[in-house]
């Protein structure tokens, strides 16, 4: 068992903290918003992640967790602080360390010798080299501690791993972070921690460039009449490149891939090396937002002038709430801005949810089609998979549909008389 403290309170921050009490440590969760904090010791989550309520009021009735306000009134007694703070993108594509930098400008005078500093936010390579002068005590370390989780998925990603990956000059203090994970089944990878750094940015990347990748493939698909679900299947049955992240759809988004892939360019351009390669997936993918609003003009006959158009979904992806960099408000602003009329519906979403001002919120789905010209699926939630399309049929000015998720059977939607179109399928 040892001490920890967390300092920040967002997705990885709260989902680290719930889960290292879960796994046996003594954990204090910080945050600067007291209101948040207010809320979590009453065991009240801010976001929507499967199993996070469950083990943060076991932590909190098993006393294993507690939620405090104040960084400095935290890490005194801790043997570890673990770093979960934002790094947003900067007009330039740089990474913004600046919270990080002042909140161990905060702590470093009030932790105790031996304390080890556990960096998990996504930071450019050299900052946690940064840190450790910032600091500037021989008897504290830092140690870069990638995360590598999912939203909708943080528990399970956090609990079973593919990989931990530890980054650490002094391998005594590499030794020590590794033994909090000891009681979880996964290899960990012992690196520098520049390298730790990279290897968050490249996983990334090499996701978001195998997403766009396999969308271009579709289009492909659509030009030469193959079909994508069994062309990904062929490829994903390669052992080398692996069957996860070939689902085509709107393009990728979310809190991560957008920023780290702009933050990787920059890092390598200023590092001397233009990454070309990630400049073309970052221009594909604004493409792809574009392809599905051109397949929604298609279905209207080229003029969506006036055309009441359902959205069906606007999370970045299912089983989050989380809206940030989500394809499907890129999309929505592309067909508002031929003059379409959006009514969206999202089971995560409502009118008091951060939307742009030209999408209406519609309670049901039904509520969102009715009178319609035209839905189009944007977040494969399964409720839209199991709806009951023929009602739906009928509620819709004329059924049309595009599936930018491929979430539904191709033949049946035709069958039904819903004029049709996704990704790649024949
Ligand atoms: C990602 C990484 O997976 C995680 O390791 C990291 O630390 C944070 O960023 P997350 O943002 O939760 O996690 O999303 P993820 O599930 O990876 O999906 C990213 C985007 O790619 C989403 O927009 C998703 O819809 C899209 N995607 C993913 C596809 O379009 N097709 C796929 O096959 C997989």
């Amino acid at each position: 068992m040892s001490t920890i403290s967390v300092i920040g309170a967002g997705y990885v921050g709260l989902t680290t903290s719930a889960c290292l009490a879960h796994i046996g440590h003594e954990v204090i969760c910080v945050d600067i918003d007291q209101e948040k904090i207010r809320q979590l010791q009453q065991g009240k989550i801010p976001i929507h992640e499967a199993g996070l309520p469950e083990l943060v009021q076991t932590g909190i009735s098993n006393r294993s967790l507690q939620f405090v306000v104040g960084a400095e009134n935290a890490v005194t007694s801790s043997e570890f602080v673990f770093l979960c703070l934002p790094t947003p993108q900067k007009e330039d594509g740089r990474v913004d360390v600046d919270t990080v930098l002042s909140v161990v400008n905060q702590i470093r005078e009030v932790i105790s010798p031996g304390t080890i500093i556990v960096n998990k936010s996504t930071v450019p390579v050299g900052t946690n080299t940064t840190l450790a002068t910032t600091i500037r005590r021989d008897d504290v370390f830092v140690v870069s501690n990638p995360e590598f989780l999912r939203e909708g998925a943080a528990v399970t990603d956090f609990l079973q791993p593919d990989r931990i990956v530890i980054g650490a000059n002094d391998s005594k203090a590499g030794d020590r972070v590794a033994q909090i994970y000891e009681s979880i089944d996964a290899p960990i990878v012992r690196v520098d921690p520049a390298s730790a750094e990279t290897i968050k940015y490249a996983t990334n990347s090499f996701l978001a460039t195998k997403v766009s990748f396999v969308n271009g493939l579709a289009a492909v698909c659509e030009a030469v009449g193959a079909d994508i679900d069994a062309v990904t299947a062929g490829l994903g049955s390669d052992t080398r490149i692996g069957p996860r992240f070939l689902q085509p759809g709107p393009g990728w988004g979310g809190s991560c891939f957008p920023k780290d892939m702009h933050a990787l360019v920059r890092i390598a351009t200023d590092a001397g090396y233009e990454f070309d390669l990630l400049r073309a997936v970052i221009s594909a993918n604004e493409q792809q937002f574009e392809r599905i609003a051109t397949k929604a003009e298609r279905l209207l006959e080229g003029d969506l002038v006036g055309r009441n158009i359902a959205l069906l979904g606007l999370t970045y992806k299912a089983h989050t709430d989380d809206l940030r960099n989500s394809p499907a408000i890129e999309v929505a602003h592309r067909l508002a801005k031929k003059g379409a009329i959006l009514r969206a519906y999202d089971p995560m979403v409502n009118s008091t949810s951060d939307i742009p001002n030209e999408i209406e919120i519609a309670t049901t789905i039904e509520n969102a089609v009715n009178q319609a010209d035209l839905a189009v699926v944007l977040t494969e939630w399964p409720e839209f998979a199991s709806a009951n399309w023929p009602v739906l049929a009928d509620l819709m000015k004329s059924p049309r549909l595009v599936d930018a998720r491929n979430l539904l059977d191709r033949d049946s939607m035709i069958e039904l008389g819903f004029r049709y179109d996704d990704l790649g399928r024949t």
